[in-house]
């Protein structure tokens, strides 16, 4: 069971860093052409956030039955990596892409929709990158 949970966290990853890239390119291609926030605009930047709060359920489900996470072992870096680094700052980024499609739909001009898109999902997508376990870092996990 642990490792079907975790094959679905570590692929979910995929699909959110897809979805991260594409609102960013997206978002930077309006600031640029200066282009009407389309209805495929705000749609994926909802199918991000839905990914994004899916992705915070499964992990805070792994949180509570994975192994890696242990508290009073903080000296091992693998246990302190999932029990406190990796988790604190996946939550903050799910904060920024949140905070990316509210702070977009509330903007008053298609301009300001784009520029908040692209500045708090670029936040995010810098804070996944350096929170993620990949195959070449200090605590490497398999790409998928
Ligand atoms: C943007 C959000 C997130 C991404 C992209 C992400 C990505 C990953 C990846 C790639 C792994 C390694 C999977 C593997 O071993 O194949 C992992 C493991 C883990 N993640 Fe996340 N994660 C995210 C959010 C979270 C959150 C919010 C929590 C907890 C509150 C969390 C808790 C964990 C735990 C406990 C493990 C270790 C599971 C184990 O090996 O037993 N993750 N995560």
């Amino acid at each position: 069971m642990l490792g079907i949970i975790v094959l679905l966290h570590s692929l979910l990853r995929w699909v959110l860093c897809i979805l991260l890239l594409a609102t960013i390119i997206k978002s930077i291609n309006g600031v640029v052409t200066k282009r009407a926030f389309a209805n495929s605009d705000n749609k994926i930047s909802l199918f991000l956030m839905i990914s994004a709060h899916t992705q915070l359920v499964v992990g805070i489900l792994l949180y509570f039955i994975s192994p890696m996470v242990m508290f009073g072992n903080m000296k091992d870096s693998q246990i302190r990596f999932f029990t406190v680094e990796h988790s604190t700052l996946m939550i903050i980024a799910i904060v920024f892409i949140t905070l990316a499609r509210i702070r977009s739909k509330k903007a008053a001009t298609d301009a300001a929709k784009f520029r908040m898109l692209m500045i708090f999902s670029l936040i995010a997508l810098v804070i996944i990158l350096l929170a993620v376990p990949w195959p070449f870092s200090p605590i490497a996990r398999p790409w998928f």
